[in-house]
């Protein structure tokens, strides 16, 4: 089998063309634009990018998007209150403070401060609370995205043997819970999971969220498979690449995404999806 390309460069640009003209429908009606406040603590190489994206993304779908670049030695307390200040902004609807967070920084604490109602990132205890009870409002962006991926290809989650690799609170346990919630039977692999082969070779649909080049081999691929690679990993040559041997794996699955032009580019347009359904539904 030669696996089919799952494009999230080409899904995401079709969703972020949706929301670029539901925000022109919300201007033509006399609404408020969506509003992202973006906050980068420190000067984390990688996630300068992600932000960058994320920044440039608003513009793309004419958003409104504020940025707070803050120091490395930003006190705690400096960012909560920021955070409280947009979470009574009313052109305010979404509010992101990139991870990680240097060490000196309480990430429960700054998660947990922002309003849940603006909370874009999903991770909040009550967003998570709502997806694990069936009732989703803010879901994390790149579990989210990974099922729109899923979506589009027309495959049945319902009844499907789903195998999450990674147990991070911003990736792969709420990857497992969106999978519940869309019927499969989960299995999630970490740390101290035994046998991870034994668990992988069983799995019609695979999410590898550990960070590691390469670190599934393409041979533990079951016949069929749904492949969704969450890894970007930079190489020392400074190519990118994700934490499934892509080549081997693309024999195997029926479907794959590839690094980069994966789940990268969905998880910033379901950002936007979920400023715009904040915008929508929960700030009128
Ligand atoms: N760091 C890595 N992924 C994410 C994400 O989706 N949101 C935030 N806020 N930080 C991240």
């Amino acid at each position: 089998m030669t696996a089919k390309l799952i494009d999230g460069k080409a899904i995401a640009a079709e969703l972020k063309h949706k929301i670029k003209a539901a925000t022109q429908m919300r201007l033509a009606t006399g609404k408020r634009i969506p509003g992202l406040a973006v906050v980068l603590i420190g000067d984390n190489p990688a996630s300068q990018v992600y932000v960058g994206s994320k920044r440039r993304s608003c513009e793309e779908v004419g958003f409104k998007s504020v940025s707070f670049d803050l120091p490395e030695d930003t006190t705690q307390q400096t960012l909560l209150s920021l955070i409280e200040g947009l979470n009574n902004d009313d052109e305010i609807d979404g509010i992101l403070v990139q991870l990680p967070l240097p060490a000196h920084i309480n990430a429960d604490a700054v998660i947990e401060h922002i309003a849940p109602h603006k909370d874009v990132d999903g991770f909040h205890p009550y967003n998570i609370g709502r997806l694990a009870q069936r009732h989703p409002q803010l879901r994390p962006c790149t579990p989210k995205g990974v099922i729109t991926m899923i979506k589009s290809t027309g495959i049945e989650l319902k009844g499907k043997e789903a195998v999450v690799v990674g147990a991070s609170n911003i990736v792969g346990r709420p990857m497992a819970l969106e999978l519940l919630l869309a019927g499969s039977t989960i299995t999630v692999c970490h740390r101290m999971t035994q046998d991870l082969e034994s668990h992988v070779r069983r799995a019609e649909v695979l999410v590898v969220a550990v960070g590691k080049p390469g670190f599934i081999p393409g041979e533990w691929i079951r016949d069929g498979a749904v492949v969704i690679d969450v890894g970007i990993n930079r190489l020392a040559d400074g190519k990118l690449t994700g934490d499934v041997e892509f080549a081997a794996a693309s024999k195997k699955a029926s479907w794959i995404t590839p690094v980069p032009g994966g789940v990268g580019p969905m998880t910033v347009a379901t950002l936007l999806e979920n400023t715009l359904f904040a915008a929508e539904h929960l700030h009128i």
